[in-house]
């Protein structure tokens, strides 16, 4: 599959088209004269016969090596797992065409092997095809916990959790001022509570759970519920590149993945349960599993991966974003002082509150530019074309699947000058509105756009404010250059150590 410059092609053209010759004989049967033509003009990365790119994909990465095809291949081009092809979009330009103006024909998901074993088939709002399920339920999350009246609910949990942190960080300092504290071991912790408080109406601090005959820890229930299934959703299997080998087995993966599934349910049902005792004791509360017991429409299976999503969407994303931020303000003094200076205008001896975050235009550029050079979710869970469109003047036939990767639109030079930068500054230059959400690609775009914008703002923008109002930020020595990642989303490799210093208060 490949790609054809269509008459209204309006993008910078690749550097050249390829002939790619392996298509074109595995083509050499196909009757349809048209389709032939249509695959001799392409924008294609060259790769092996059978494999295609897969060898060149090897790092868990995908989206960095996307980035470096996209210099020399364009904005758009394809590429070749195994016997499958995709389109993959590197532009802020295409990727928005795609997201909003193509919307009705680039509107289901394609999902890996694993990620279809991981979230029950398409049964979440995240990972559904847009239709009447998914309407459905991002009505449910957006009126009971991530809209404007959702998060309302929720303020003083987040208020808490924020005091809370503080609390935990002038404790670290007093007892040792001269070691490095772990920013991610407190902040995962604290955002851990608000994701149980919301979705579950309680912070659970273990639970008996019937498949494991034990009660397991708060750490345990964080294990299961997130880190081993961001883990588990990069397990690549083969059989995903080479669907016509799908009857061989893949045992290991197998195995690996429906042991984590399993691990997962298992705690989630054990959780929903204890609640619905509290529920059934008339001890009703404002939760998410609270709303979708009341609403009284779904399955069993449904209800449980729908309060999953909850937890996990609520307990990485905002944590990658903040550690990413926080690690830059470490990094940049002069950037740091500069937010200080705003906060301490604007706030004087108050403490910072979300009532201040629309009057902090340089706290918004600062969490607006964390999101784009450190893009949390750097690919955007697969769509796939099916119904023939056109994008950015090619003709993309029903059928392709389109990766876009939002890295590569955030890190793209005809875009940003000096992508590689962190430059908050490039976000007060009067070409963005402060209360726009979404000055880059982070959150995507469109219907699919992330449900979850506000409360990642809320939260992230409230606590490095309070943050950065109470201590003075500085790296780990040897820290500045660490900024590996790991994981589906962005995590950092290492995580953030800093020193901090108490402010002295007027
Ligand atoms: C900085 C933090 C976050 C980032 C960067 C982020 C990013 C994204 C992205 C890129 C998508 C896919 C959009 C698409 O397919 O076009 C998405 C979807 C989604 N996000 Fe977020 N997200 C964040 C925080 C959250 C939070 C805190 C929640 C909930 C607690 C959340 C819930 C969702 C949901 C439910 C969807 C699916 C929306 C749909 O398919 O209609 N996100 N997010």
């Amino acid at each position: 599959m490949c790609l054809l410059p269509g008459r209204n092609s309006r993008i910078t053209k690749p550097k050249f088209y390829q002939v790619y010759l392996f298509e074109i004989f595995s083509l050499s049967e196909q009757k349809d004269e048209t389709l032939k033509l249509f695959y001799f003009f392409h924008a294609a990365v060259p790769g092996l016969p059978l494999l295609g790119n897969l060898h060149q994909l090897k790092e868990k990465k995908p989206h960095q090596t996307f980035t470096k095809w996209a210099e020399i291949y364009g904005p758009i081009y394809t590429i070749k797992t195994g016997a499958s092809s995709a389109v993959v979009l590197n532009s802020t330009q295409v990727a928005k065409e795609a997201m909003i103006a193509k919307f009705s024909s680039i509107s289901t998901r394609k999902l890996s092997k694993a990620l279809s074993i991981l979230t029950h088939e398409k049964t979440m709002v995240a990972t559904s095809d847009y239709g009447d399920f998914h309407k459905m339920v991002k009505r449910f999350v957006m009126t009971s916990m991530l809209g404007t009246s959702g998060q309302k609910q929720f303020r003083d949990t987040r208020n808490m959790m924020i005091d809370n942190m503080l609390g935990t960080f002038h404790t670290l300092v007093n007892d040792d001022p001269n070691a490095p504290l772990n920013f991610r071991e407190v902040f995962k912790n604290e955002l851990f509570r608000l994701s149980l408080i919301q979705a579950l109406g309680e912070d659970v601090s273990s639970v008996y759970v019937e498949e494991f005959e034990k009660v397991i820890s708060k750490e345990e229930i964080y294990h299961a519920t997130v880190v081993d299934m961001m883990m588990c959703a990069i397990e690549v299997d083969w059989r995903d590149f080479f669907p016509y080998l799908s009857w061989i087995p893949n045992r290991s993966f197998e195995t690996r993945l429906l042991t984590t599934e399993g691990r997962r349910t298992a705690v989630m049902r054990a959780l929903i349960n204890q609640q619905k005792k509290r529920i059934a004791r008339g001890e009703a509360r404002i939760s998410y599993l609270d709303f979708l017991l009341e609403e009284n429409t779904l399955t069993d299976e449904q209800l449980l991966m729908l309060v999953w999503e909850a937890v996990i969407e609520a307990a990485d994303t905002t944590l990658v974003t903040t550690e990413w931020a926080m690690y830059e303000i470490a990094k940049h003094p002069e950037k740091q002082d500069r937010l200080y200076q705003e906060i301490q205008e604007v706030c004087g001896n108050d403490i910072v509150t979300e009532d201040h975050l629309s009057r902090l235009p340089y706290l918004n550029a600062v969490f607006h530019e964390t999101l784009r050079r450190h893009s949390p979710v750097p690919l955007v869970p697969p769509r796939f074309v099916h119904e023939n469109t056109n994008l950015a003047g090619y003709e993309i036939p029903a059928g392709t699947e389109m990766i876009i990767n939002l890295y590569g639109c955030n890190m793209n030079k005809n875009d940003w000058e000096e992508p590689e930068e962190w430059k908050p500054e490039r976000f007060l230059d009067g070409r963005f509105e402060t209360a726009d959400m979404y000055k880059t690609m982070a959150f995507g775009a469109g219907r699919r756009a992330c449900a979850g914008s506000m409360q990642a703002m809320n939260i992230s923008c409230t606590a490095i404010a309070r943050f950065v109002q109470e201590f003075a930020w500085r790296l780990k020595e040897g820290d500045e250059d660490k900024a590996d990642t790991i994981q589906l989303t962005t995590n950092r490799l290492y995580p953030l150590h800093v020193y901090l210093t108490p402010r002295a208060r007027k």
